[in-house]
């Protein structure tokens, strides 16, 4: 007999494990959430929150997206990513960043109701966590994974109480590891990974200091220092995140992965902060210090029958593009919807596969393009000069040589300027977070083909009702003109199939199958005199259907089914994709 029983169990209350709990509770299914510490992150890591990612919490309640954006940096103080010798000295570049670029911020407002925002982790943990715990989930700090087994029927996972030593059982139907980047639980299942960990070893000073007066003129999140002649493979390249603008900051440092980690006490901090600030009289007030391994690891597949992972125990790979904690709640999202079916009995366990067929490819995508980012900083060295010597004086003489008027002067500068342009594809990178597209029996596609890039698919994302593509979002309006993102009327738990004038019987529909199966599907019928209106046009737009036809929507908001016109038996129609769907 087990000490305690739940539906569904989580290992770790990071910004995965909280999620999904959050989720959970807000779906009515019982769940347990547990972390091996007394209390959630200490140290602010994740920061950069992307669109889609506010588009869950808002999905979670107004009151969540509206506590994420009271805590966070607005988008519009991330803007200029700066690259300079010090935060005194000489600036060599900028880059509009993070959507705020005129032509970016023009399709951020286009692609979604929400704002990407600089949301420390110490604010989104605490925010889902609570957020969970407020709506029935049962979390025991202190208590740390050490195995399980699974059966038939469900998992029996042990744990230990590190308050008193005592080891518990906990009996539940399926068990989520969102125990990060050293999953026991990913290695317990003997999940398959590709890559490897421990590629580079970076080192994060936290510290208060008030910078204002290098950056308040220029706010950014991120201030690249390059200087010849810091200890870093020869290149010395350190950065200063803004935590708090503009007095809390987190210097990152790499140092050799082969040599031991080094100590960091205030005096080896205050010399690393007052080198990049380029300030020698700089006070700081210490906070942490504390060292992380660059990793380059995804798992290939992401569960056993009752067991899943998520978060960074199934994608491990550097902070580049910000994508760790937005990719490990999205994933949150994706597996909640598929847990509270199939423990209502209300999908069949092929539902639950398409987890991994859906998100793994996800997984193999950031973790691939977090570590391309990396090199992409090598033009920027080679443009200033930095990767011909290791002796600091020569690499200033190359990198001064900019400054000359000869034609290999003016070359060197388009070559920096490109240089920087190119690392758009760290820093405004729109459409690898927008643009997640899912193949799985959980989308029915009927040969519907994937419509043609538009554009640089990385960079842009681009708006479709193609099954398998996250719903696109214009502004609806009910009777009294207030206006609804179209992503607001989907979500909350529930399958949405928007139509149109002519498509009315798509309710019926819908309710007949809900009597059948016991899953409800929400209806919006969109045109003039209906409770959904559409006065600026835009959906009949981007609907990529007629009148008649339908977009239908999962929990999660992605389109599983499109037709285009109102085919000749509806219902039939409704319950062979919902039978489909639900496997
Ligand atoms: P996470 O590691 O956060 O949480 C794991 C949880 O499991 C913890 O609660 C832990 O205590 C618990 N646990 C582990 N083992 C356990 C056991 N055996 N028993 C019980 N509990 C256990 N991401 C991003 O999206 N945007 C960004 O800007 C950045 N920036 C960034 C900067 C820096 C410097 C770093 C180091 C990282 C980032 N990241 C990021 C990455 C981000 O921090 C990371 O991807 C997320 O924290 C991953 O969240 P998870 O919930 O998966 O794991």
């Amino acid at each position: 007999m087990a000490d305690i029983t739940t539906e569904v169990l989580i290992i770790g209350t990071g910004p995965a494990g909280s999620a999904c709990a959050a989720l959970l509770s807000s779906y009515g299914i019982e769940n347990v959430a547990i972390n091996r510490y007394r209390w959630l992150a200490n140290t602010p890591r994740a920061h950069i929150t992307n669109q889609r990612t506010m588009e869950v919490l808002r999905d979670l309640g107004h009151e969540v997206e509206q506590e994420a954006y009271m805590h966070a940096t607005e988008q519009e103080l991330m803007g200029n990513n700066v690259f300079c010798e010090s935060l005194a000295g000489e600036e060599l570049g900028r880059l509009n960043s993070w959507g705020t670029h005129p032509n970016s911020k023009a399709e951020h407002l286009l692609s979604s109701p929400t704002f990407m925002n600089d949301l420390p982790q110490t604010f989104m943990e605490p925010l889902l966590f609570k957020t969970a715990c407020s709506r029935g989930t049962q979390a025991r700090m202190s208590t740390e994974y050490l195995s399980h087994t699974e059966d038939e029927t469900g998992v029996t996972t042990t744990c230990r109480d590190r308050l008193t030593g005592q080891t518990l059982t906990v009996r539940s139907k399926y068990l989520v590891g969102a125990d990060g980047g050293n999953s026991l639980v990913a290695e317990n299942c003997g999940l398959p990974f590709e890559g490897k960990m421990g590629v580079g070893g970076s080192m994060n000073i936290l510290f208060r200091a008030d910078l204002s007066k290098y950056v308040a003129h220029r706010p950014s999140v991120l201030y690249w220092v390059m200087q010849p002649g810091a200890n870093v493979g020869g290149i010395g390249m350190g950065l200063v995140r803004m935590v708090r603008p503009w007095n809390e900051w987190l210097i990152v440092w790499g140092y050799d992965i082969n040599q031991p980690a080094p100590e960091v006490d205030a005096a080896f901090a205050t010399k690393v902060a007052r080198q990049l600030v380029g300030d020698p009289d700089l006070e700081i007030e210490l906070l942490s210090a504390s060292v992380w391994t660059v990793n380059d690891m995804y798992a290939t597949h992401m569960q056993t029958d009752r067991v899943f992972i998520m978060g960074d125990a199934a994608h491990r790979h550097p902070p580049s593009n910000g994508l760790g904690s937005n990719t490990s709640i999205q994933d949150a999202y994706n597996l909640a919807w598929k847990l509270a079916l199939s423990v209502r009995g209300q999908a069949g366990p092929g539902l639950l596969k398409t987890y991994s067929e859906e998100r793994a490819p996800v997984a193999k995508q950031i973790v691939t393009r977090a570590n391309q980012s990396i090199g992409e900083f090598g033009p920027i060295f080679e443009a200033l000069g930095l990767l011909g010597s290791v002796d600091p004086v020569k690499m200033q003489e190359n990198m001064d040589k900019r400054c000359n008027t000869d034609t290999a002067a003016e070359a060197q500068r388009e070559a920096l300027r490109n240089a920087i342009a190119f690392k758009k594809y760290e820093f405004d990178c729109h459409g690898v977070e927008m643009n997640q597209r899912y193949s799985s029996q959980a989308v029915v596609r009927d040969d519907q083909p994937e419509p043609a890039p538009n554009d640089d698919m990385e960079l842009h994302y681009q708006p479709t009702t193609w099954p398998g593509a996250r719903l696109p979002h214009c502004w609806l309006f009910d009777a009294a003109g207030n206006r609804h993102s179209t992503l607001d009327l989907a979500g909350k738990g529930r399958f949405t199939l928007f139509t149109g004038i002519g498509g009315e019987v798509w309710q019926q529909a819908a309710e007949s199958v809900e009597e059948e199966l016991g899953i409800k599907i929400a209806v919006h019928v969109i045109g003039p005199r209906m409770a959904v209106q559409d006065h600026l046009g835009d959906w009949a737009r981007i609907r990529e259907t007629s009148d008649t036809g339908a977009v239908m929507t999962r929990p999660d908001q992605h389109v599983c089914y499109r037709i285009a016109a109102l085919p000749a038996d509806p219902l039939a129609e409704l319950r062979r994709v919902m039978t489909t769907i639900l496997a």
